[in-house]
């Protein structure tokens, strides 16, 4: 395994449209996910698509840890997600504040849907289908988002919410 390098806004890998998986359980994708879980769990991301460390293909891996009682849609495990497909559930939105491994230091309020619905398959070939809300929703729209050449902050209504991490306490309550 190995930690990857992360490309940063600008770069035109991050603009492009990444190409679907053919075989999601060749030795090079094993590999590439391995290498994407080490780099996001080093970086200390939520989630991490494979534009971001240089490969244009259709993979994302993420997590939602449970925050206090959350449970049922709101978390999900650690995720191996290839060739992914979304579907909104409703019109309900909401407003969130996300960051991104691309955009570092850098927080924005984005709008996103409530509730989702997503498939694909892992790594071995499984398929996968789930329903998400909440956080979970959030990292999934975002990740996904990254194969289509989009990041977050094209994604914003407002630009004044496009703050540095250090300026967060201003407008953020205070946890704890
Ligand atoms: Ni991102």
């Amino acid at each position: 395994m190995a930690i990857l390098k992360i490309a940063r806004m600008g770069h035109p890998v991050l603009a492009g449209i990444a190409k679907p998986v053919a075989d999601p359980a060749t030795p090079e994708i094993r590999r590439l996910v391995a290498d994407m879980l080490e780099t996001m769990i080093d970086a200390g991301g939520a989630g991490l698509a494979a534009p971001q460390v240089h490969v244009p293909l259709r993979v994302v891996v993420f997590q939602a840890p449970a925050e206090g009682d959350d449970s049922g849609s709101d978390t999900a495990p650690l995720t191996v997600l290839i060739n992914p497909e979304i579907a909104v559930i409703g019109e309900e939105r909401e407003a969130g504040w996300e960051g991104c491994l691309s955009v570092p230091g850098l927080r924005g309020l984005v709008e996103r849907p409530s509730h989702i619905r997503y498939r694909g398959v892992d790594h071995e070939g499984h398929g996968i289908e789930r329903v998400a809300k909440g956080f979970h929703a959030r990292v999934v729209c975002h990740e996904c988002d990254h194969l289509d050449g989009v990041l977050y902050p094209q994604r914003m209504a407002d630009l004044k919410q496009l703050i540095f991490e250090t300026e967060a306490h201003h407008w953020l309550p205070r946890q704890g």
